[in-house]
This record gives structure tokens, sequence and C-alpha cells, in this order.
């Protein structure tokens, strides 16, 4: 049986940890060649090893997405090794601990913290879209999926710079789908839950961990291979009618009233 993705070329931005590198791994089991990108070209390169171990192809590149040298020689990687690009997944975030603890609230934002914010999760993935879409067109089209957040689509009383650079990230997604659409190209975003990666375990308390688990709707917070699997639908060519979507996987966290925990809470006493 071929697989779902054979002969397909992706590039996978954050890929060195959590959701990146489940879906560089996914792809790569699919049938794809994956370019691992990450800032830490260590991890980038233990990944791309990883799959290479398991039977696949797979290149890992240092890759800093808010620099536009940076993006253009990670797709100059892909073409190179690989001979193109079908699918681009954008999904590195700014998610240190030193600039998280730091996105508090709008009154005492420090202008660099939004700057780099904006920088690495909405400039990133634009830069991405901009050097990967002639590549793809070059092919006859391609598809993007990018990582926004449940951040994106609600407020909320932390991590404002996070949740406005994945709001924007969905704009730009509807507009990539919106320009492109026509040339084949095919634009989603997956807005993940809260998810069990590196990310969630380095900023967030366990006391806070446990009321996120109470406000979903399945028995489990999120896992990195819930996003890998659906990546993989959404770059499949199941998914041909499907673009220009924010789509949710959260375990039912933005589906619920918000009412829910507490009364969930009272009936367990
Ligand atoms: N974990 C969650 O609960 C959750 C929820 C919603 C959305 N997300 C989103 O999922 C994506 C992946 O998050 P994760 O939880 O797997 O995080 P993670 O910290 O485990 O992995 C993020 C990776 O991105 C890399 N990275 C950081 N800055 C970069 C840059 N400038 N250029 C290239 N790579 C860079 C890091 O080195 C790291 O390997 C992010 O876009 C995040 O916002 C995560």
């Amino acid at each position: 049986m071929s697989e779902i993705l054979s002969g397909k070329v992706a590039i996978v931005t954050g890929a060195g940890s959590g959701i990146g590198r489940a879906t560089a791994q996914a792809l790569a089991r699919a049938g794809a060649a994956v370019v691992a990108a990450d800032l830490d070209g260590g991890s980038a390169a233990r990944v791309a090893q990883e799959i290479g171990a398991a039977g696949g192809r797979a290149t890992g590149v240092r890759t800093d997405v808010a620099q536009e040298g940076d993006i253009r020689a990670m797709i100059e990687t892909a073409v190179a090794e690989y001979g193109g690009i079908d699918i681009l997944h954008n999904n590195a975030a700014a998610s240190s601990p030193a600039l998280m603890s730091r996105d508090r609230d709008i009154v005492s934002m420090d202008i660099e913290v939004w700057d780099e914010a904006f920088a690495v999760n909405l400039r990133g993935p634009m830069l991405g879209c901009k050097h990967a879409i002639p590549q793809m067109l070059k092919r006859g089209g391609g598809v993007i999926v990018n990582t926004s957040s449940a951040s994106g689509l609600t407020g909320d009383v932390v991590r404002p710079a996070y949740g406005a650079s994945k709001g924007g990230l969905g704009a730009l997604t509807l507009y990539v789908a919106t320009q492109y659409g026509k040339q084949g190209i095919r634009c989603n975003a997956i807005a993940p839950g809260v998810m069990e990666t590196p990310a969630l375990a380095a900023n967030v308390s366990e006391e806070d961990i446990a009321l996120y688990r109470r406000n979903h709707l399945t028995p489990r917070l999120g896992r990195p291979e819930d996003v890998a699997a659906a990546v993989v639908f959404l770059a499949s060519p199941g998914a041909a009618f499907i673009t220009g979507q924010v789509i949710s996987v959260d375990g039912g966290l933005l589906s619920h009233h918000p009412t829910y925990a507490e009364f969930m809470r009272r009936t367990e006493g």
C-alpha cells in the first residue's frame, strides 16, 4: 500500500520539540521527505536522525523563523535536497519561559515582549509563506498548515501578546487561502487546546494544568500526536476541499458553556 504523502516534500518549523517533532515524524511516516527546522539546530538534527533511523527521509536545519535570510536558506535546503516543496507547517512559536513570564497584561507590556512574540509567531509564518509559495506554485500547488492556538480565538487574563499574534495568524491563514487558492494552494490553521508538551511544563503550574484539564471535554489533555494527525490529514488529498479554516484540535476546550467546569466540580463534590 502506498503511503498517503509519498513523493511529497514537507517543511516543519519548530520541529525540534513538542508538536513540531511529532508532526515531522508523522509526515515522514506518511511518506513525505521532511526538512525539520528549529532555532535549536541540535534538536532539529536529532529529530531528522530519529526519522532516518525509523526508515524515513529528513534533514535538520537551524532556522530562526523571524529572520528572512534563515527562511530563505531553509527553503533552499528543501529544494536542493528533495527537489521542491509541497507542504509547509508553520509551527514555531516563541515559547521560552523568559518571554512568556513577561507577557502578562497590556498596561505593563514591554514592547520588546510584544515585538518578539509577533516576530516569531506571525512574521515567521508570513516569511515561510512568502518564500514557500513560489516553490509550491512551480509544482502546481501545495498545502500550508499554521499552528495557531485556542488563545488566538478567545480573550484571557494572561499572555495578550501571544494571543494577539495567534489571532493574527488566523487572519494570515485566510489571506493566503484567498490570494493563492485558485493557483492550487490550500492554507489552514490548527488551534490546539492545552497540549502536554515541554512548553506547557515549562510555562504553566501544576495547579493551572489541573484547571485546564477540568475545562476540556475529553478525559485527557492534548498530545502532540493529536495535532500531527490533523496536519497529515490537512496535507493529504482527502482534505482537497478544506481551505481557509482555523480548525480546533482542543478536546472541546472552546465548545462548552463558560460555567461547565464549575458545574462539573460541584458534581464531583
Ligand atoms: N503546548 C500547547 O499547549 C500549545 C497550545 C496551543 C498552541 N501551541 C502552539 O504549538 C506550537 C508548538 O508548541 P509546542 O508546545 O510544541 O512548543 P515547544 O516549546 O515544545 O516547541 C517549540 C519549538 O519551537 C522552536 N522555536 C522557538 N523559537 C523559534 C524560532 N524563532 N525559530 C525556529 N524555531 C523556534 C523551539 O526551539 C522549540 O523546539 C507553537 O506554535 C505553540 O504556540 C501549543
